[in-house]
């Protein structure tokens, strides 16, 4: 019976040493032994397909990679799959993950690991103080859309350039709290139907507290060089998000020097070829109503 166990126990390490290599460079096999980022199924989360296109050629690079939410919930000793997952994929990266819950005991090589909400900015800046700035962020922690928020206003400045920032989930865009107020009336809290009770979704697709919409607003900040608003100031990440991806539940965005120019206008006024073109000496002179498109841009300097 003794020399069973023993071989089964060795056989279950040889598994989880050998398979992992054997698939390094493949991350739907990855996902799938590890069982997170996978899925086949209709009504599983399709992540893989999208992470590989973004992935595959800098898997090799020395890179900081940061995720939020490691799984397992309340359980201590529970999740760290898409920590190793990662591990695996980029050999030559270090790994850092942080959950709300104490995980400490998955770390291992390459593998550290910070307990804190990501809804606390002076404990996300704690963080980035001691690891540095970062090549990668996934955003796969509660959920809840005002800490989503909270989490990339606080750590995309902590990007390197050339960085790329991830949102998971952001199905929770679109379901309003669950049980509202009733929720300090049921007994048997965790994490996960805590962040469920109060994930702050809506029902109406505009609604502007949405993670959705704030990463759609951030979309015209792409063109801000093109906006026709003499003395509108960029915000930070007008200047450094360059390119935004959006898929299913899933937002990849990359960070740059957002700054290439317009051929029309400069400081976001018609340059003076094109006045000189229209036969005029100033944009007053075209009569735009610039007093209500004002109000439109200081919405988009979130
Ligand atoms: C979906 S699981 C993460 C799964 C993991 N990334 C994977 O792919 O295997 C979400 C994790 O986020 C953690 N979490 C929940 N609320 C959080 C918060 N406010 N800040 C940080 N982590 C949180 C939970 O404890 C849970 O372990």
């Amino acid at each position: 019976m003794k020399l069973v166990n023993y071989y089964k126990t060795f056989l279950n390490n040889f598994k989880q040493k050998i398979i992992p290599l054997v698939y390094q460079n493949d991350l739907k096999k990855l996902g799938l032994f590890y069982e997170t980022k996978w899925g086949e199924e209709q009504g599983d989360h399709m992540y893989v397909q999208h992470y590989e296109k973004h992935f595959y050629s800098i898997r090799r690079k020395n890179l900081k990679i940061l995720e939020i939410g490691i799984g397992g919930y309340d359980n201590p000793n529970e999740g760290g799959n898409s920590l190793k997952l990662w591990k695996t994929y980029f050999p030559n990266s270090r790994i850092y993950g942080v959950d709300v819950v104490d995980k400490k005991a998955l770390e291992e090589d390459r593998i550290q690991i910070f307990q804190g909400s990501q809804n606390d900015e002076y404990f996300l800046k704690k963080v980035i103080e001691e690891i540095g700035e970062l090549d990668i962020i996934i955003d796969d922690g509660s959920h809840v859309n005002e800490h989503v928020i909270t989490s990339f206003k606080t750590l995309f400045s902590s990007l390197k350039d050339g960085g790329i920032y991830i949102v998971e989930d952001t199905h929770t865009s679109y379901w309003p709290s669950l049980f509202g107020e009733r929720w300090s009336t049921f007994g048997n809290k965790n994490v996960y139907l805590e962040n469920l009770a109060k994930v702050g979704g809506s029902l109406d697709l505009n609604d502007p507290k949405t993670s959705m919409n704030f990463f759609k607003r951030l979309i015209d900040g792409l063109n801000h060089e093109e906006f026709l608003f003499p003395g509108y100031i960029p915000s930070y990440f007008d200047k450094h998000i360059v390119s935004m991806h959006f898929y299913h539940n899933l937002i990849i965005m990359y960070k740059g020097n957002n700054i290439e120019g317009s051929n029309i206008l400069e400081n976001n006024t018609l340059r003076p070829y094109i006045l000189e073109e229209l036969g005029v000496k100033s944009l007053d002179d075209l009569g735009l109503d610039f007093a209500s498109v004002s109000d439109q841009y200081i919405r988009y300097r979130l």
